[in-house]
């Protein structure tokens, strides 16, 4: 799991995190949604557990969904386009970047957003209000080097080629139309300070619309996993999702701050896993011959107890 395939760095992936959220997940998936699918990387991680027959993914992002068709369907395509633009830098790196920005804003294309991606400011998209992507180039580095790249690329599309279905809509389309043996792994952007813009990501989402989204969904028995909210110290981010839904949430201690470390503070980061009722209750009637979910649960909880915070984070 430590080596999951990736391409492109993206905000809030959970290629890191993929080992723990799995821990809770189905053992055998007919069909992984991704509504908010970003990087997949999830999907990555559960086609290379082998628990998962086929995915969808999808995400509001259409250039970020067709480039992932690009590098799942036509890796050698998209890896081809890469290296011409990436060759295409060297007299004047960052002109070519914002050259290519430029055009990216006008015709979307994405394998220009594949260069941006690879050569932007610690990998971080950025949008304005307008939704055109404005992330200055890193003036340090060229981007990955096109023969990794191709690598890379190769990784990510030898786990889900001839698997998947991609669309680009808003993720209550998606739930809309969830079908039985569908497991729904839902990562979507946790509410900021910023209601529905959201610079990090093309669109942010409104928290009531999203909590009558899961009322709705809840009501159809569907099995699904949210990752909302964490905390980072005594920071929590996101906002708590409503007891009324009826979710399990697990807190699950990812590790330790890299950030905080290097400013001399000791801080954990927590990330928030809710598991529907179906799912919650499927996991616990599988414990009698599941002794790995006990031992995970307890080790969960034994944490959770440890900081004494054992009342807040199961219900
Ligand atoms: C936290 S990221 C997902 C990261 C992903 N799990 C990964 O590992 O790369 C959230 C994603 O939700 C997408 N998004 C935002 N609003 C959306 C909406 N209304 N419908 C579908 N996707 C949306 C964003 O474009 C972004 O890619």
């Amino acid at each position: 799991m430590a080596n999951l395939p990736h391409f492109i760095q993206y905000q809030g992936s959970k290629r890191n995190l993929a080992k723990h959220l799995l821990q809770f997940f189905p053992r055998n998936i007919n069909r992984l949604v991704e509504p908010f699918a970003g990087t997949a990387a999830i999907s990555v991680a559960t086609s290379k557990d082998q628990i998962t027959r086929s995915f969808w993914l999808n995400d509001l992002n259409k250039p970020l969904i067709e480039l992932l068709e690009l590098a799942i369907e036509r890796p050698d395509k998209i890896a081809d386009s890469y290296l011409e633009l990436w060759n295409e830098q060297h007299t004047n790196s960052v002109a070519h970047y914002f050259e290519v920005r430029s055009r990216f804003n006008e015709i979307n294309d994405p394998k220009l957003f594949l260069y941006l991606l690879a050569r932007c400011v610690k990998g971080s998209v950025r949008y304005n209000s307008e939704g055109l992507f404005n992330q200055s180039p890193d003036k340090r580095r060229k981007g990955t080097r096109p023969e990794t790249m191709r690598k890379n690329i190769a990784g990510v599309s030898s786990l889900l080629k001839g698997k998947c279905r991609f669309t680009s809509l808003d993720y209550r389309e998606v739930l809309e139309q969830i079908q039985e043996g569908d497991f729904i792994y839902m990562d979507p952007p946790y509410q900021g300070v910023c209601g529905n813009r959201d610079s990090r990501y093309l669109s942010g989402i409104d928290f009531d619309d999203f909590v009558l989204a899961l009322e709705q969904l809840n009501q159809t028995g569907a099995v699904f996993a949210i990752s909302y909210d964490g905390k980072l110290g005594n920071k929590t981010f996101g906002k708590v999702l409503p007891n009324s839904l009826n979710l399990e949430r697990i807190e699950i201690e990812v590790g330790r701050s890299s950030q905080s470390t290097l400013l001399g503070k000791e801080e954990t980061t927590i990330e928030s896993l809710y598991l529907s009722p179906n799912l919650s209750r499927n996991l616990a009637t599988n414990q009698a011959s599941n002794i790995s979910y006990i031992l995970r649960k307890s080790k969960q909880l034994n944490f959770l107890k440890k900081n004494g915070e054992f009342a807040a984070a199961t219900r």
